[in-house]
């Protein structure tokens, strides 16, 4: 009896069906970008679109290259973890490689309901739009622009969930979305201002766990700072922010910090260059995930803490570091941390020949806004009580 079990399973496992096998794992690691109007050229909604794919699926599935995920499984858990199980990639795998049968509609799961255009776990209940688009040349480097957009909240709001999308996601290397409290001026260049949502490519929504929000003031301002690349063809572009809001109070406010080094040199051929940036925290807090940034020459990027017991400890380690893959990684188990843990960032950076991508491989670079220039930013989400915001959280 057992072996007739098993052998049963071992059938079903050796070929696998579209419906029933394939679907559900398109639905859950793929479809957040292969669906029409989303990031990836192709959708993988139906198995009339999938089926042509079924090679190249199984070759990118089998190299790591799909889908998009680089944290070292040496460290973390994460709740955004898209990557496949070993089973799951075999499952994909071995469909391909059986004939890529599509086996009985009947078998599939249900659509996923997805909210509509956005990726949000529920429908929006706030979207802004820059207030008009803004004209993207065919060519040249453009300054960082920044954008206002009155919020109109004539109460205070918790967003529990933002989501950024650029209109014309081509020429959009990143956004940065500000909360601009009433009184202030501030209009462009760095800031302290509180930071509601990034965006890169691949980005998926930010979304604080259950009971923790963002404090969005009446009256207040988003400031979207938008670093465009221009592509080859003039467009228009006019991103957009969605929010889903959290019931009043969330037990936790969320922040979004960063430490980074601005000074480095990183000197011509440099193979593996290493810059790092240390603090340590000015209060108790709630660690919630990681968001490095580097530019071209990035070649890994590691956030590690001190422990109690005095031994450094690697929270995230992405390697390789992708330019055009840059993502957020939200810890499974958030970390508490207490005041005056000491944190470490450690960028390593690729400036050699080597690097495929590196813009010019004998020049010594430094910090600035341009792809050609590097950043190592990395930022970081953090829980506190409700009351606290960056001033009080920064006071010693
Ligand atoms: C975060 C977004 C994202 C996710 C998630 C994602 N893809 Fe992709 N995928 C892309 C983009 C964008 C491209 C086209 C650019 C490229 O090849 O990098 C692509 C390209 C591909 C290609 C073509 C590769 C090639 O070399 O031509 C295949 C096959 C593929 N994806 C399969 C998958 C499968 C299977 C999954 C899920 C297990 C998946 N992708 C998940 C964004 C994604």
């Amino acid at each position: 009896m057992l072996g007739l079990i098993t052998a049963a399973f071992a059938a079903q496992a050796a070929s696998p069906t579209f419906y029933r096998d394939v679907l559900p794992l398109l639905q859950n690691h793929c479809q957040e970008c292969h669906r029409p109007g989303e990031v990836a050229p192709m959708p993988f909604v139906t198995y009339e679109q999938v089926r042509p794919w079924a090679k190249a699926i199984r070759t990118a599935v089998s190299t790591g290259k799909m889908p998009p995920w680089f944290a070292d499984p040496c460290c973390g858990k994460f709740e955004n973890d898209r990557s496949l199980s070993a089973g799951e990639k075999e499952t994909l795998m071995n469909w391909a490689a059986s004939g890529a049968a599509a086996g009985d509609p009947r078998d599939a799961p249900p659509p996923r309901a997805w909210t509509e255009r956005w990726n949000l776990p529920s429908r929006p209940d706030q979207i802004l739009s820059m207030p008009k688009a803004f004209q993207v040349p065919a060519k040249g480097a453009v300054e960082y622009q920044y954008f206002i957009v009155p919020t109109g909240f004539k109460e205070d709001r918790w967003v529990k969930a933002a989501e950024v999308r650029p209109s014309e996601r081509a020429v959009v290397h990143h956004a940065v979305v500000y909360i601009r409290e009433p009184g202030s001026t501030w209009t462009r260049g760095p800031t302290k201002a509180d930071i509601l949502a990034i965006y890169s490519p691949g980005s998926a929504p930010d979304v604080s766990p259950s009971g923790m929000a963002k404090l969005v003031k009446a009256g207040s301002d988003l400031v979207i700072e938008i670093h465009y690349t221009p592509s080859g063809k003039a467009v228009a572009d006019r991103t957009q922010v969605a929010m889903t809001f959290a019931p009043w109070p969330p037990i936790k406010r969320v922040l979004t910090l960063q430490m980074d080094n601005s000074t480095f040199r990183i000197p011509q051929g440099a193979r593996d260059y290493r810059v790092t940036v240390w603090g340590t925290l000015p209060n108790d807090a709630l660690l919630l995930g990681f968001f490095p940034h580097m530019h071209l020459r990035g070649k890994s990027f590691e956030y590690t803490r001190i422990r109690d017991d005095g031994q450094p400890e690697t929270l995230l380690k992405v390697a390789p570091y992708d330019f055009y893959w840059q993502l957020s990684y939200r810890l499974a188990h958030p970390l508490p941390l207490k005041k005056g843990t000491r944190l470490e960032w450690i960028g390593t950076f690729d400036n050699s020949a080597n690097n495929a991508r590196n813009p010019d491989p004998t020049a010594e670079v430094r910090y600035g806004h341009q792809s050609w220039e590097e950043m190592m930013i990395g930022f970081f989400d953090v829980a506190v009580d409700p009351d606290v915001d960056k001033n009080a959280f920064f006071a010693r």
